[in-house]
Order: C-alpha cells, then sequence, then structure tokens
C-alpha cells in the first residue's frame, strides 16, 4: 500500500520545502575556531597542510578573534607554539606563556567572545610527548601537575573554559581540584574525553610543532577500534567533574557521537580535526570536490550524529555561509 500512495520526493521538490522539513540545522554560534598563536609581532605564517590556517603572533590573533566575533562564532580555541621547548614544559604552565599573554590580550580586546584553551604539554616538551617522560613513557601521575597548573595559569589569564587533550588518567580531578583550590571554581572544564590515536592529526602536528620525537601516542590516546571503552573514558571524566565532553576526531567517529548523545546529558562537542580539513581542503583545490558543499555536508553530518559544539577549521567560512 506504500507506493504510489507514498511519494517521499512530493516533500524534496523544492527548497522551501526542504527548507520547511529540514531537521538539522547548523549555527556559527556552535562553532568553535582552532588558533595557532606564537611570539613575535606581525606574523601570519601559512600552514602548509591547512590553507587558510596561520601561526598568528598576539597581535594578529586578537585581529582574529574579531573577525570571529564579527561572524557570530561560538568561541576559539587556542593552541601556543612557545619560543623554546624543555623536558619539563614550562611554557606550558608560565604565568608569561604564550599562551597565557594571549588569552589575556583576547579578554581585553574582545571580552565577550569565549576563549577555550588547549591544555596539553606537547607543544612545549622538547620531546613532543604530552607529559613527564620518565624510562621512555608518559608518567601519569606526574604530569597531573603540569596540566593542573597550566590550566590554572589559563584561568588566571581570564580564559572561559580550559580544555584538557592529553589522555592522562585523573586528569579531570586534577584539574577540577586545583581551579577550585586557587578561586577558579566557577571555570568550566571541556575534557576531550574520548580522544583517539589518529592519523588525522598530521597537518596539526606541523601547525603546533608537535609530533613526538620517538614512539606514538598510543599509550595514552585510544585505540580506534574500541567504542565502549570511549563511554567509559567519557563516564569517568564526567564523574571527575568535565562540564562537557568532547569525542576527536570527529567525522570517522560519527557512531560515537551518536552512542554519547544517547547515553549523557551533557553538552557534547566534536572535533572536526586537521586531517579531516586538509583531506577536504585538498581535493577541493584539485577540483575534485565542491570545497563548499563537502565543508556543510561534514559539518551537517557530525550535527546530525549529535555534537551540540563542532571545533572546526571550517568555522569561519561556514559561517559566512549561513
Ligand atoms: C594536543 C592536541 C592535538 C590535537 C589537539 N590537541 C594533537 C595530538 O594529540 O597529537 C589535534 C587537533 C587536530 O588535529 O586538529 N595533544
Amino acid at each position: 500500500m506504500a507506493f504510489p500512495v507514498h511519494r517521499m520526493r512530493r516533500l524534496r521538490a523544492t527548497e522551501s520545502l526542504r527548507s520547511l522539513v529540514r531537521e538539522t540545522h547548523l549555527a556559527p554560534s556552535q562553532f568553535v575556531l582552532p588558533l595557532f598563536v606564537c611570539t613575535g609581532d606581525g606574523v601570519r605564517r601559512e600552514i602548509g597542510a591547512m590553507p587558510g590556517n596561520y601561526q598568528l603572533s598576539i597581535d594578529e590573533l586578537v585581529k582574529e578573534c574579531a573577525e570571529a566575533v564579527s561572524l557570530g562564532i561560538g568561541g576559539v580555541i587556542l593552541f601556543g607554539i612557545p619560543e623554546s621547548k624543555d623536558e619539563q614544559a614550562s611554557g606550558a604552565y608560565a604565568a608569561g606563556g604564550i599562551v597565557q599573554r594571549a588569552v589575556a590580550a583576547i579578554k581585553r580586546e574582545t571580552p565577550k567572545l569565549v576563549v577555550i584553551t588547549d591544555v596539553c604539554n606537547c607543544e612545549y616538551t622538547s620531546h613532543g610527548h604530552c607529559g613527564k617522560v620518565v624510562d621512555g613513557d608518559v608518567d601519569n601521575d606526574a604530569t597531573l601537575e603540569w596540566l593542573a597548573a597550566s590550566a590554572v595559569s589559563h584561568a588566571r589569564a581570564g580564559a572561559d573554559i580550559v580544555a584538557p587533550s592529553d589522555m592522562m588518567d585523573g586528569r579531570v580531578a586534577a584539574i577540577r581540584r586545583a581551579l577550585d583550590q586557587n578561586g577558579f571554581p566557577n571555570t568550566p572544564i571541556l575534557s576531550y574525553a574520548a580522544k583517539f590515536a589518529s592519523v588525522f592529526y598530521g597537518p596539526f602536528r606541523e601547525a603546533a610543532e608537535s609530533a613526538p620525537q620517538f614512539g606514538d601516542r598510543r599509550s595514552y590516546q585510544m585505540d580506534p577500534a574500541n567504542a565502549r571503552e570511549a563511554m567509559r573514558e567519557i563516564e569517568l571524566d564526567l564523574e571527575e567533574g568535565a562540564d562537557m565532553v568532547m569525542i576527536k576526531p570527529a567525522m570517522p567517529y560519527l557512531d560515537l557521537i551518536r552512542m554519547a548523545r544517547d547515553r549523557f546529558d551533557v553538552p557534547l562537542a566534536a572535533y572536526q580535526v586537521s586531517g579531516e580539513f586538509s583531506m577536504i581542503a585538498a581535493a577541493a583545490r584539485n577540483g575534485w570536490l565542491d570545497r563548499e558543499r563537502a565543508m556543510l555536508e561534514s559539518l551537517t553530518s557530525i550535527r546530525r550524529a549529535g555534537a551540540g559544539v563542532i571545533l572546526t577549521y571550517f568555522a569561519k567560512d561556514a559561517a559566512r555561509l549561513l
């Protein structure tokens, strides 16, 4: 009895009809733009594998943030490229560190823009690992002190949200405790709860100059094969006090975004990472894909899967189209 009574094409006939029955909508206010901040003045250095993305000195970063505000973008997330790196990741938690100074400058110029800071050590360690290396491996508990100190220094500089991305166990609890003890009980934590050891971070490591100098990150980032473990990571981070959680990368993990959306009633973010961006950018440059449509379709899929917040290098371009 279905056909010819039911004809799905009826409601697809015009853009007005399609728009009327559209289930999923994108809004610039739900995008977070990742930005890379470096030392110097007037620096705007394009990242080879991420066309249209730059390492920016603070003066240029502030301009980029003003543009983000004018486009209605929900927030920015900052990654720092320090002048020098060491075994102790001291640049990560220094009061005068690059991210700390950048946050203060942004908050001065565009106080309403939500500034999220990535809390991690890999951009600041000489070996490129996300924590303190002891006997060739990252020492979990020793690393927690660096992360807590970084989060507090970011909050002190004015960060609206801190976002640990290191994948150490117990970091959310350690950061929550440190924030509370230091007078920042109202600073939320966005935990990169389910972060996978993904090949798609490749271009980012060029951008942030953070590739590990030996080994890889598989002893702390997750195995891409594991879904149940991802739910457990999220559950534990929520127990430790995370206010929001993230799945990363996004498009290869849409099933997990949906699974998390159905299970946990907290704001859910997904990170469309550098490699996801670069694939589309490269195909578009070759004339193999329509850039705008690929961008919007990929973002729509992430939204449809259940992510309320999307971290994306397309934030500005997508906002312009919406
Ligand atoms: C830091 C960090 C990484 C990304 C975000 N935070 C790199 C990594 O874990 O190697 C990747 C983001 C991207 O690829 O766009 N730990």
